[in-house]
């Protein structure tokens, strides 16, 4: 069954043709990240309006580098929450224009179940990674810090998340106060590589006092990271001819804050891991991509940690047709008015 998935839930525009839902046939993504780099951040305005332009020609693509024809799909998937709903609304919308013009089944999706589907993925050529059910999650993404138990495709139970900012917003956010480029991610990840990580000592958060083990925050630590450029300029002036001070170094900031970074993240999840007995993790979102959470979670031997092929972890169309080959297989439809909404019940920051 080739099931074609649309994602566009924000900056990026995508689709994808997935068979039986594993083998990826094509997966287009139009990125929009130059469009909003100047803003420092996604703005939804331009977002949407750019997938209405885009849309149309994204799944054209798509189905050309499978060497298809719409008449070949067998079914469409397509993400509806959470996300910025301007931006939903024009994936979701094409989608169900293409499955009504068709007469094809069709699905909406939730974005972040898609996030923990994508290991399954394989390129063509590529064996499939086998995920045994049940297994830890963790979604990491630019909106989202999540950890959960997950029993099967569509069933996950939240055992903790973030309590203010997502672990992928903190690296954006540092990143714009540093001016090292956007989205943060990536720019961090690269300059810590030649960077001292214990060059600063930036705080844990102690939430996992009472009853909230797993949960996680970044808001503190994205304000010392701050607080730190604040001293850097102070100092800046009243040192070196210049401008320079031995610990102004970008890498070494960007190498301190990831490392605290991850290690927020693996103190709860290495809890939840013991507490619930599951030793296998399942890693998805754009920040599974990080290369030093990759390295202290390889680390763990005693766990068997699956992480999505890098094209797999930020947003894509593939996760979208491969989930939703699972659902339509087994005889789940969405109807037509199914609405797109940007926020999952459940999935939202505890205390907001
Ligand atoms: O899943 P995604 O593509 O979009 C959302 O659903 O949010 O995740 C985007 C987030 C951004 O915050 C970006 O900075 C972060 O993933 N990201 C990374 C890396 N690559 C992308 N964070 C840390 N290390 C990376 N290598
Ligand atoms: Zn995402």
């Amino acid at each position: 069954m080739k099931v074609l998935g649309i994602e566009s839930s924000c900056d990026e525009c995508a689709a994808a043709v997935v068979e039986d839902g594993e083998r990826v046939l094509s997966n287009v993504v139009a990125t929009q990240i130059p469009f909003h780099a100047k803003y420092n951040g996604v703005v939804p305005e331009i977002a949407s309006r750019m997938h209405t332009e885009w849309i149309y020609g994204v799944v054209q693509e798509a189905l050309e580098k499978a060497s298809l024809s719409p008449a070949d799909i067998d079914g469409v998937a397509a993400t509806a929450h959470p996300g910025l709903l301007g931006s939903l609304l024009v994936g979701l919308s094409f989608a169900k224009a293409f499955a009504w013009a068709r007469k094809l089944p069709f699905i909406a999706i939730n974005h972040m179940l898609a996030h923990l589907y994508a290991p399954r993925l394989s390129l063509t050529g590529e064996t499939v990674q086998q995920v045994d059910y049940p297994f830890l999650g963790l979604l990491v993404s630019g909106g989202h810090s999540i950890i959960c138990r997950v029993e099967n495709f569509d069933d996950i139970t939240v055992l903790g998340t973030t309590i203010d900012d997502a672990v992928g917003e903190a690296f954006d956010k540092v990143s714009k106060y540093y001016g090292f480029g956007y989205p943060g991610g990536a720019y961090i990840d690269r300059l810590a590589k030649t960077g001292n990580p214990d060059a600063f000592h930036f705080p844990m958060p102690s939430l996992h006092k009472g009853d909230h083990p797993y949960d996680l925050s970044y808001s503190g630590l994205k304000t010392a990271v701050i607080n730190q450029l604040n001293q850097f300029r102070n100092s800046k002036a009243a040192s070196a001819p210049d401008g320079a001070t031995p610990a102004s170094r970008p890498e070494d900031i960007a190498a301190s804050f990831q490392k605290t970074a991850v290690e927020i993240l693996l103190r709860s999840l290495l809890r939840a891991a013991e507490d619930t007995g599951l030793t296998t993790i399942v890693a998805g979102g754009g920040v599974a991509a990080n290369s030093l959470l990759r390295a202290r979670l390889a680390e763990k031997t005693e766990l068997r940690c699956i992480f999505p092929p890098l094209e797999f972890c930020g947003d894509n169309g593939a996760m979208i047709a491969g989930i939703g080959y699972q659902y339509l297989a087994r005889g789940d439809r969405s109807p037509l008015n199914v609405v797109a909404s940007a926020r999952v019940q459940g999935f939202k920051k505890k205390y907001p």
